[in-house]
């Protein structure tokens, strides 16, 4: 793992944004999978910026997002409206290129499996952008005894639901107790991924995936695995590091 240290989260962002903006001139057809939450918003306002002063070209560029809840929209925002406001509105990216999980689908199972089948139909996806939960989640990977390999439907710890309020009203019990979400193996078979932790309070998932084992406790820590990942920190999520 390449760890990136930044001292503002607001130059980690600019830096990833640049970083992206390169990827997608150089290869126009790229694959990005995208990660929701607040961590990642100042990288899509960077990527708004940058893309208005420089005519970027989205139109043959991809999106596919890590994960969603079940049954938002009636109750609360979905990660595509999130989505919707911090990016894809401002960017000409190409609706049909725009791919998501649908939360409110019949059969969850099913829509999952179609999920997998996108990804594998686009040829992969090139590089993958994550945060992380203070648990140490990665999409919606909960800690736990096993870690699912593939897209599913997960159960959200009490936690989590806590720290997406945001999203709902601030009112805990509005947030839907399950989501799908990419599975593990879905986010490693990822190409390239870029992970982002910005303050102290990821400070202790952040040294967990970096620095100890391997283990469904802090699911992250499964990207050691990976060939290809940077992490970019802040002073302050990197403040639990050995090597700082
Ligand atoms: C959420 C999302 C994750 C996100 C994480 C951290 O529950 N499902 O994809 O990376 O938790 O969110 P935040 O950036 O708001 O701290």
């Amino acid at each position: 793992m390449r760890v990136q240290r930044f001292e503002q989260a607001a130059a980690l962002a600019s830096a990833l944004a640049a970083d992206l903006i390169g990827r997608i001139q150089r290869t126009p057809r790229l694959v990005i999978g995208l990660a929701t939450g607040r961590t990642p918003m100042l990288l899509y306002r960077e990527l708004r910026l940058k893309t208005a002063a420089q005519g970027v070209d989205w139109s043959l560029v991809h999106t596919l997002n890590l994960d969603e809840f079940v049954g938002a929209g009636a109750v609360g925002q979905r990660y595509r409206d999130f989505m919707q406001e911090e990016l894809f509105a401002h960017v000409n990216l190409d609706e049909r290129h725009i791919h998501f999980l649908d939360g409110r689908a019949a059969d969850l199972g099913a829509e999952c499996d179609r999920y997998e089948r996108t990804i594998a139909e686009l040829g992969g996806i090139d590089v993958q952008i994550l945060g992380i939960g203070v648990n140490g989640h990665i999409g919606f990977n909960e800690p736990g005894i096993a870690l699912h390999p593939r897209t599913h439907v997960a159960r959200l710890e009490l936690s989590t639901r806590a720290r997406n309020t945001w999203l709902f009203d601030g009112a805990v019990e509005r947030v839907p107790e399950l989501a799908l979400s990419m599975g593990i193996e879905t986010i490693v078979d990822a190409r390239e991924i870029v992970l982002l932790a910005t303050g102290a309070e990821k400070a202790e998932a952040v040294q967990g995936m970096i620095e100890g084992p391997v283990t469904p406790t802090l699911p992250a820590s499964v990207l050691q695995r990976h060939k290809s990942v940077t992490v970019m920190v802040d002073g302050d999520a990197a403040g639990r590091l050995s090597r700082r």
